[in-house]
């Protein structure tokens, strides 16, 4: 009988990935959905055996992770984190799933000013806490960034890369090869057992680095341009961006600056054989969204 996973946020950018990934690699997946829509159906076309749940609700949890062998915790950059950690290591407990991999930040740190960040690692020391045998992964900033609605398309659009980024740097990394390490751990966790792994893409560089290698993927310039942190948070908060979220960016933004998501590691290919992508082969494999629509 083949291993069964639990993988929740599967709709999301790291949990599709992990489900595609894992069914790639043999497991019996289950994903985690908060609905039934067109996302949930394209999940159990691949594969996956669907169940319906909220990570607010413990028993909703607890009834997911029936027969489950380890499974796969994230949550957004929303409150709530700390509650459906908790209620994530209980079920777990209960239900005698033996692994837990969970998705962290690059910046999750206890003194952080951004209040997912502090989150993000609280919840890391609750969960190593809990007696479950977990691993974390803490990814720097991913390259979907590019997708995000109220961060780049706009712009991106007008060919501006524009982000209070400074001079710092960092090696994006996608979801994409983020799947395969969650892949890779749910499906063979021996050996990585209370790791915390930091994860990078292949090359680290700046806003200036990034605009070039979008210019020469995309077939069109792109211009980086820099603004103050401040301008940053006004423009998200007057497109109505939830406060939870305008506060961490504002705070990953100032951490960005002084090289907290900076650094590079082989993690990505130690654990799953694979070099993680690059801008360039990120943005050509996704040229179609991030060109303009023609009209
Ligand atoms: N983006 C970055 O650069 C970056 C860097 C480092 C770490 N991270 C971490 O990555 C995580 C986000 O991962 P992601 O980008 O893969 O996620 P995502 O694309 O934002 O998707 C979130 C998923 O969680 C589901 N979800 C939301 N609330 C839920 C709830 N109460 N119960 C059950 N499911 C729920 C969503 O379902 P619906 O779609 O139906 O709402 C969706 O499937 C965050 O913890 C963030 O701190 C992000």
């Amino acid at each position: 009988m083949s291993r069964k996973v639990l993988i929740t946020g599967a709709t999301g950018d790291t949990g599709r990935a992990a489900v595609k990934e894992s069914i790639d690699a043999g497991l019996h997946v289950r994903a985690l959905v908060r609905r039934i829509d067109d996302r949930s159906d394209a999940l159990q076309k691949l594969g996956a055996e669907i169940v319906v749940g909220d990570l607010q609700n413990v028993d909703e949890i607890r009834a997911a992770m029936e027969g489950v062998d380890a499974a796969y915790l994230v949550y957004p950059v929303a409150p709530g984190l700390i509650t459906a950690t908790a209620y994530f290591a209980q079920a777990a407990r209960e239900a005698g799933v033996e692994t837990i991999v969970n998705l962290s930040q690059r910046s999750a740190s206890r003194t952080s000013k951004s209040p997912s960040s502090k989150d993000h690692y609280v919840a890391e020391q609750l969960l190593s806490a809990s007696g479950l045998n977990v691993i974390h992964l803490r990814p720097t900033y991913f390259l979907e960034w590019l997708f995000y609605p109220w961060q780049l398309p706009t712009f991106l659009d007008k060919g501006v890369l524009r982000l209070p980024v400074g001079k710092g740097r960092h090696a994006a990394i996608g979801a994409e090869d983020q799947g395969r390490v969650i892949a890779a751990l749910l499906k063979d966790p021996s050996g990585h057992i209370g790791q915390t792994y930091p994860l990078f893409g292949p090359v680290e560089m700046d806003h200036e680095q990034m605009a070039s290698e979008l210019s020469e993927a995309l077939g069109r310039e792109i211009v980086f341009e820099d603004i103050s942190i401040d301008e940053y948070r006004q423009s998200m908060e007057s497109v109505g961006v939830p406060a939870y979220i305008v506060e961490h960016l504002v705070a990953a933004m100032d951490d960005y600056q002084r090289g907290v998501m900076s650094g590079m590691n082989d993690n990505v290919e130690r654990i799953t054989g694979k070099k993680p992508m690059s801008v360039k082969e990120f943005a050509r494999a996704h040229a179609d969204r991030l060109n303009p629509q023609a009209v």
